[in-house]
């Protein structure tokens, strides 16, 4: 007869057996006593299985005097508890490598291995921006292994937003997301305003670095002037008028060469349109004074050449969009009194001399000879000018001073007149008087043909717009500039003053 026995045994001892056709039975004293047992199909079965259930255990068969063994390596495997990232990184710079976090996983067997994610991507470790270190610990009393993963990284731009994971089998740790910082590499002035920057607005300037975390810091440079602003990107240009365009810029504190700039340009509050309504001319005369292209002062009537008949009724008419204003203003030209000439003429019946006295100034200036005289003889005040005629008998060759004067200053002449009795001796051998006639008549003349050729000149100045056409004989270039700026300012005033009156 033939019997057959199945013994399972291990290393320590005998664990359990069974005879044919009957049920096994353990025959284990130690720890396996009550943890094994037999399934149908002959397998040995082992409870509560621990670290230490690791090793050899041998089934063996008895069958008369065959006996056969199957040793059995029994390799326990412990899944990792978790996983987890410490130790994170505040936050990344670019370019510079980092500790970026420290992923564990523990209680497995055998020793888990992790991998780090970007982007749930694996980062492989390249030994320059990507550096892995990894470390197993075996815990001495339950066996089971610990690994830890440090990862050092190195940020680039686009970081911002990734999420690092780390894993271990098949479990993941929770995503972390990191600040990446960098510096400043451009930066860029803008303007905040709504519409087209008017005069009397408040113009803000922001600057905008790219930088993480960006500046706190700038220095505005306005119009040359350097403003510094902390805590803040923003600077605020109050009331700004024409003058105020120009070049602005903003830069970083530590890098001044880390600017940006922009040309700002301070419209005029409106298109003004001046229009000379004087009806004596059929011409009018229009500035545009528009500031929408470049914003120079250019562009509004400057009157660099202005005379005295300037004066006059001015209508201003502003556009704005669809609206229209217009405003009307006096114009008046003011200056201090310029004597243009002084000639002496003799008489038709050769008993007298007529002096004249030729100025020009407003207001109306006032005429006075150092000689008493007769016929005294003002012509009409036209356009800023006055002839006074004096007429006398010098009875002794004289030198007579003519004077005009008015509020704002005076202008004196003198001229040589000789006394008549010594040129009637004389008869025509004194030129000097006929002279002056005939260099009249030819003054005239010439001043006729000066006079063709100066209003076209003029003419084509003024369309040129050129600074250079000041033909105005003994003016001073000086103090018609100022009296133009002076009357701007005139003007500017009046229109407040007008256009307030008026209805939209
Ligand atoms: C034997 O039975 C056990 C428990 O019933 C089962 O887990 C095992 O897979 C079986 N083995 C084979 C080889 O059929
Ligand atoms: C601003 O104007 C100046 C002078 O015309 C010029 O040199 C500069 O390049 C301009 N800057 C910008 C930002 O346009
Ligand atoms: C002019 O006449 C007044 C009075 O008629 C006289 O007082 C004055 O001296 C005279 N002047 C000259 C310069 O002759
Ligand atoms: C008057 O002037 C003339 C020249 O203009 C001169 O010849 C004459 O001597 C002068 N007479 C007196 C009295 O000074
Ligand atoms: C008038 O005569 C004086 C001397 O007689 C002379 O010094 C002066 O220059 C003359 N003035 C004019 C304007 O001719």
């Amino acid at each position: 007869f033939i019997t057959q026995t199945v013994l399972y045994l291990q290393d320590d001892g005998d664990l359990l057996t069974q005879l044919k056709d009957q049920d096994a039975s353990v025959i284990a004293t130690d720890k396996y006593k009550d943890r094994v047992s037999m399934a149908e199909n002959s397998s040995l079965l082992i409870a509560a299985a621990t670290l230490k259930d690791e090793k050899t255990f041998t089934c063996m068969v008895v069958a008369g005097a065959d006996i056969s063994e199957y040793p059995v390596k029994l390799l326990i495997h412990k899944a990792p508890t978790g996983v987890e990232i410490t130790a994170l990184a505040t936050e990344l710079e670019i370019g510079k490598p980092t500790q970026l976090g420290q992923c564990s996983t523990s209680d497995a067997n055998p020793a888990a291995s992790i991998t780090w994610f970007k982007n749930k991507k694996p980062l492989v470790a390249d030994g320059k921006g990507i550096i892995i270190s990894s470390k197993v610990k075996v815990d001495e009393v339950t066996g089971l292994t610990t690994t830890s993963s440090i990862l050092q990284y190195t940020a680039e731009k686009g970081d911002t937003a990734a999420l690092f994971t780390c894993g271990a089998l098949n479990t993941l740790s929770s995503p972390v997301s990191f600040t990446v910082t960098y510096p400043t590499e451009r930066i860029s002035l803008h303007v905040i305003s709504k519409g087209p920057l008017m005069e009397g607005a408040n113009v803000t300037l922001k600057c905008k670095a790219d930088g993480n975390p960006p500046p706190t810091s700038f220095n505005f440079h306005i119009l040359g002037k350097v403003v510094k602003v902390e805590n803040s990107d923003s600077y605020t240009v109050t009331d700004v008028t024409r003058e105020s365009t120009g070049e602005y810029k903003c830069s970083i504190i530590d890098n001044a060469k880390m600017e940006d700039s922009k040309n700002i340009t301070i419209n005029c509050k409106s298109l003004f349109i001046y229009r000379y309504l004087d009806q004596w001319f059929k011409l009018l005369i229009i500035f545009v004074h528009s500031f929408q292209d470049n914003g120079k002062l250019d562009s509004r009537p400057t009157f660099d050449k202005l005379t005295y008949s300037d004066s006059g009724k001015y209508e201003v008419v502003v556009t704005m969009g669809p609206l229209i204003k217009k405003a009307s203003f006096e114009l008046v030209v003011e200056g201090v009194p310029v004597i243009r000439r002084v000639a002496k003429r003799r008489g038709e019946d050769g008993q007298h001399k007529v002096l004249t006295c030729e100025a020009e100034g407003s207001p109306k200036p006032t005429v006075a000879w150092s000689v008493n005289g007769t016929s005294a003889d003002e012509s009409p005040y036209v356009n800023g000018k006055i002839t006074h005629k004096l007429t006398i008998v010098p009875t002794v060759n004289l030198t007579v001073v003519c004077t005009v004067s008015n509020e704002l200053g005076q202008d004196t002449r003198t001229i040589n007149v000789s006394t008549l009795f010594e040129e009637v001796r004389m008869d025509k051998q004194d030129s000097s008087d006929e002279g002056d006639t005939t260099k009249l008549v030819v003054g005239v003349i010439v001043g006729l043909l000066l006079a063709t050729v100066v209003v076209g000149l003029a003419y084509w100045l003024y369309m040129k717009k050129s600074k250079q056409g000041s033909w105005k004989t003994g003016e001073k270039e000086d103090g018609s500039t100022e009296e133009s700026k002076k009357l701007e300012e005139k003007i500017e005033e009046k229109l407040e003053e007008n256009s307030q009156k008026v209805e939209v």
